[in-house]
């Protein structure tokens, strides 16, 4: 999704900006826009569609860095993807210039109301924040001022990250937000603003979080920050814990295949965060697990892959915790609230920390004064900061649009949350141990997936993963991870619904992958295969040892059945990866996706 970056007073600006929109450019985006500009006034606006690398072209042919600047990479909500509609959006007189995450759901009125009179040149909600600034700019506003009150301005659902310069005092930038992340980075020389940390770790590790409703004021060589009753107040900031490096692939071609391989390392240091060196539970604390034994039901609220993770984690909670789990997804949730238990708990279940449908959810159970715990990947996130308690996920840096390493991370941590309210019957650190062991021995197996994705997936329109229990949730993880990444139409499904009306889509040569480890349904599964095949699938079987049989396409090695989805997914990982590669794709950016949802 869209991202901001800005600095001032850090020496030449055009390299830092560069820098930290290319950082910005796993988020997903469509066109990216640079203003630079110095105390004398002189500025540069650029903007390109598609990549940074041409904007970067660009901008550095100018020959000008600047001393100040705004950029932003744009994934299009109001308008299409057009040079006109990048931003930095400006005011008509190019006094004010304006990047801006999220959206503004009045946008039209406002135009109509105050600004008939301006020639607008894009489409964008954007453009109207910025013409409406400089409006009260013109009735006499001192520039913080008109930016306050074209914030006050904005209506019902609208969300905002905005990053303003004013071309009368150039090296200052106006910053407000709500609802959308930004933060400020503080370094020696100057600060840089942006909506995501990662972006500018080559200037600084030490970050201010900005909170819904704050207006920041950054000069060269002072932050102001107000808080939303108007107040003058001071943010310590937190260090950030990445080492530069996680964000780079090193030697792997893609993102996907460097986090695919960094399971294993995930599974251990998960261990090593959560066991102390006896085996005992750690870092959970009792204000967690008190609340969550006092609830008569738990409701894990997430999206996409977190939500597959969460349709797995319900197992741990029902199983060994006792408590009744409902998993639902945060888009419906937000809007058509089921109803509730008498005590409900919930769990938001998220990598980024900041998808917008699930932030919407933990509002309005905040509203009604619900407990909430988010385990989340991002720490110091909208999710994380606004739960009332918060478990980290450890999974490091996840670049690539399709979650992998995440998803991992997200069923250990519940199946640790789920051991601290109740007993699994067996050693859970122990099985864990094996469990980064036996996903190490399948990553190592690289060429047979790739040779599998070939060979079935190269130049199919269409494929299905089937399974039943927790086979049929990795299913359908398997199924998002294909379809996102090689478009390739997939569907996962729970194998017995087969026969209710989606058998008929079985072609010849139709791939169909089953997952197959949970020995109580294997038989039924097994004949589930049969019928497909039968009807003139290609069937690919991916079955646990003690399941296995003559012609499954790979053994899973064996570990706890309830553990199996860390191994079962995968092969679908690699299985996915490989028949993108296959089909030509960037596996890192698929067409139209975003990694972190920030917008409803
Ligand atoms: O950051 P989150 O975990 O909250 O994101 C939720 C989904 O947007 C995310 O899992 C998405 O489905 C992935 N691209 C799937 O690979």
């Amino acid at each position: 999704m869209c991202g901001i970056v800005g600095v001032t007073g850090v020496g030449d600006a055009l390299p830092y900006l560069l820098q930290g929109l290319q950082k910005l450019e796993y988020r997903g985006y469509d066109s990216a826009g640079v203003f630079l500009t110095d105390a004398s006034g002189k500025n540069e606006l650029i903007k390109e569609k598609g990549r940074v690398s041409k904007l970067a072209e660009k901008a550095e042919a100018y020959g000008f860095n600047g001393t100040a600047g705004i950029a932003h990479t744009r994934w299009a909500t109001h308008g299409n993807v057009t040079v006109e509609n990048a931003h930095p959006q400006k005011s008509a007189n190019n006094r004010f210039f304006l990047v801006h995450n999220g959206v503004i759901e009045n946008y039209k009125e406002l135009k109509d109301t105050y600004l008939s009179n301006v020639d607008f040149v894009s489409e964008t909600d954007t453009e109207v924040a910025v013409q409406l600034v400089n409006h009260f700019a013109e009735e006499g506003m001192a520039t913080v001022d008109a930016f306050r009150k074209m914030i006050s301005m904005l209506e019902g659902n609208s969300a905002y990250g905005f990053l303003l310069v004013d071309e009368n005092d150039p090296e200052t930038l106006y910053v407000a937000k709500k609802k959308s992340p930004l933060l400020i980075g503080v370094s020696d020389h100057g600060y840089a603003v942006t909506s995501d940390a990662a972006a500018m770790i080559d200037l600084t590790k030490d970050f201010v979080e900005l909170r819904d409703g704050d207006v920041a004021i950054v000069k060269p060589d002072s932050l102001t920050i107000f808080d939303e009753n108007g107040d003058d107040i001071v943010r310590e900031p937190f260090t950030l814990e990445i080492d530069p490096e996680d964000t780079d692939k090193g030697a792997y071609p893609y993102y996907m295949l460097k986090e695919v391989d960094e399971q294993a390392v995930v599974a251990r240091n998960i261990a090593g965060h959560y066991y102390d060196e006896d085996g005992n539970l750690q870092g959970i604390g009792c204000a967690i697990t008190d609340k969550m034994k006092e609830a008569d039901r738990l409701y894990i609220v997430a999206a996409g892959t977190s939500y597959h993770a969460g349709l797995v984690g319900k197992r741990y909670f029902e199983q060994w915790a006792k408590i009744p789990t409902e998993v639902h997804i945060s888009s419906e949730f937000a809007y058509d609230q089921p109803m509730l238990s008498e005590k409900p708990f919930f769990i938001f279940l998220s990598q980024s920390g900041e998808t917008a449908d699930s932030r919407e959810v933990l509002d309005n159970v905040k509203k009604q004064g619900y407990p909430a715990l988010t385990l989340a990947n991002v720490m110091n996130s909208t999710l994380t900061r606004e739960a009332d308690f918060a478990l980290p996920l450890l999974a490091g840096p996840e670049i690539a649009v399709a979650s992998t390493k995440a998803y991992t991370a997200q069923v250990i941590v519940q199946a640790i949350l789920a051991s601290s309210l109740g007993n699994p019957g067996f050693d859970l650190k122990a099985e864990l141990a094996k469990v980064a062991v036996e996903i190490q021995a399948i990553t190592d197996d690289k060429e047979k997936f790739k040779a599998i994705a070939e060979d079935a997936l190269a130049d199919q329109h269409s494929a299905f993963y089937i399974g039943r229990g927790l086979d049929a949730a990795v299913a359908l993880e398997a199924a998002l991870k294909l379809k996102e990444i090689s478009y390739i139409q997939t569907e996962g499904f729970a194998a017995g619904e087969l026969k209710h009306g989606t058998i008929s889509l079985i072609e010849d040569k139709t791939p169909v992958f089953a997952l197959l480890t949970q020995k109580k349904t294997a038989g039924l599964l097994r004949g589930e295969v049969a019928q497909v095949a039968a009807r003139g699938a290609k069937t690919i079987v991916f079955a646990s040892k003690g399941v296995a049989k003559e012609g499954d396409a790979f053994v899973l090695p064996e570990v706890n059945e309830l553990l199996m989805p860390l191994l079962a997914v995968i092969p679908t990982q690699l299985v996915a990866y490989y028949a993108t590669l296959a089909r030509g794709l960037d596996v890192d950016r698929p067409r139209n996706l975003a990694k972190s949802v920030t917008v409803q």
